[in-house]
This record gives structure tokens, C-alpha cells and sequence, in this order.
């Protein structure tokens, strides 16, 4: 398995520790911003390691936001990494993957994609951009062969979500949520959403309307 992110050292230190229980990491270090790179990046690792079968493109930033900081770098940071740098990853994998007419690719969104969360203005927006960017991306992949998925968790803990100074109801260990993506890779269903109290809570307050939406929301987060 070839694994990406920007730094070399933190690579390697994982393809360590997953030889140390007799797996295979292949680091590739790069970054998705760069979208001359993310093309070569693909045209390489199939080069020298076959055909992608299976692309998870996990990558992702957020930070608590307000309108102050509207437009400002931390927001137009969000959309590089998360919308281009998703974008810069799907479409060299599509061209390959149409080619053979087969491959699955999963674009890890978030629950606050299914609609626009407090201190959340460029994260949701750019959540809720991968969300419908991956169901009408399915309209043509379904028919090229290629499986396309949306991954929806919430809370997990991870370095990104260590910083919130905010309560984070049913928050679950990265172990738990790799579990639920790896199944939901084998079922192939479009949408892999988890812990599901979350995700169904959240869609379910999305389908209200907007009057209640909004009440709701500020009454659980004080804003
Ligand atoms: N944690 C949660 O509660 C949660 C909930 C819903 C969705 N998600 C989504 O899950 C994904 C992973 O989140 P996480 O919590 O694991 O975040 P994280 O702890 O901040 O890890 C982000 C990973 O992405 C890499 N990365 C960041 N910017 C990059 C770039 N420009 N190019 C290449 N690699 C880059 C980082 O490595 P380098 O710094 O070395 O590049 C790191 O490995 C994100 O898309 C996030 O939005 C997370």
C-alpha cells in the first residue's frame, strides 16, 4: 500500500510500525495542493506498483472558524487542501481507472458536510463541496466501472480534532473509525457514515426546516 503525506519522517515512521506487524507502507511523500505533482505522483506509483485499485483520499484541515475570519488564509487554506486538493488527487486516478474500466476511489468528507455547522463556515462549505462533487461524479463513474464513495465519520480522535475546545458528542478512536472505512470499502455502498447516532442525528436535523434547523443547532453548541 503507498501512503501520502507531506512529511518524509512521519512517513516512514508508520511503514516502521506496520513492517513491525509484517505489513507494507511505501511512503510517498508529496503534497495534494500541488496539482502538477499529484499527477505524477499517480503515473508513478502505477508505474512502479500496477494499476490503483483502491484510492482513499483522506486528507483534510479544519479549524474553528467565525465570520471574522471569513475569506482570510486559514479559510482559503481549508479549500486548497480539502476541495483542490481532493480534485488534484481524483483526476489523474479517474483517467487511469476509466482506462481499465474498473477501480474504487473514496473521498473522506465529513458529517458536517450534510450541512453548514457553527465555527464551521470553511469546513462544512468545503464538506458539503466533496459530498456533492461524489454523487454526481457517480452518475458517470457508475458507468466507467468505477465505484465511487463518500466517507461521513464524526467525531474521531486524532491531532485534528485534539485541539477543539469544544465537546465532541460520541467521539471515537481512529482504531474504531478505521474499522467502519475498511468495511464499508468492502460493501461498496456510496456513502460510509459513522458512528451512526451521529451521522443519522445530523441528517435527520437537516431535513427539518430551517427555523428549527438553526434553533436546534444553537441550543446544543451555545452559538
Ligand atoms: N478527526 C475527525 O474527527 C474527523 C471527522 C470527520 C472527518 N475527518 C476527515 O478525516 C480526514 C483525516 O483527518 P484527521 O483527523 O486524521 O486529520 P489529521 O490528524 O490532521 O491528519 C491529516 C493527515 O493529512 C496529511 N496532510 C495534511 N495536509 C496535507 C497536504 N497538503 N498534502 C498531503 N498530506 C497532507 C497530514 O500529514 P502531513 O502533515 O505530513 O502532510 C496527516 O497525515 C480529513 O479529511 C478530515 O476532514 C476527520
Amino acid at each position: 500500500m503507498v501512503a501520502v503525506a507531506r512529511r518524509s519522517q512521519e512517513l516512514d515512521a508508520f511503514a516502521a510500525e506496520v513492517a513491525a506487524s509484517g505489513g507494507t507502507i511505501i511512503p510517498m511523500p508529496g503534497d495534494v495542493t500541488d496539482r502538477v505533482a499529484m499527477d505524477e505522483l499517480v503515473s508513478t506509483v502505477e508505474a512502479r506498483h500496477g494499476a490503483i485499485a483502491l484510492a482513499f483520499l483522506n486528507v483534510g484541515t479544519f479549524f474553528p472558524d467565525s465570520e471574522k475570519d471569513f475569506g482570510g488564509d486559514g479559510f482559503r487554506k481549508t479549500f486548497a487542501v480539502n476541495v483542490e486538493g481532493t480534485i488534484n488527487m481524483l483526476g489523474p486516478l479517474i483517467r487511469a481507472m476509466r482506462t481499465r474500466g474498473r477501480g474504487q476511489i473514496a473521498v473522506n468528507a465529513s458529517v458536517a458536510g450534510y450541512g453548514g455547522l457553527p465555527r464551521a463556515i470553511a469546513y462544512s462549505s468545503s464538506k458539503s463541496a466533496l459530498i456533492a462533487m461524489c454523487e454526481s461524479l457517480k452518475f458517470d463513474l457508475d458507468r466507467a466501472g468505477i465505484t465511487i464513495q463518500v466517507v461521513c465519520p464524526g467525531f474521531v480522535k486524532t491531532p485534528l480534532t485534539d485541539h477543539n475546545d469544544f465537546p465532541m458528542p460520541f467521539l471515537i478512536s481512529v482504531e474504531e473509525a478505521g474499522a467502519r472505512i475498511c468495511s464499508g470499502f468492502e460493501s461498496k455502498g456510496f456513502e460510509i457514515a459513522f458512528p451512526k447516532r451521529m451521522a443519522f442525528t445530523l441528517k435527520a436535523m437537516n431535513m427539518l426546516p430551517y427555523g428549527l434547523y438553526f434553533a436546534l443547532l444553537s441550543k446544543f453548541t451555545g452559538r
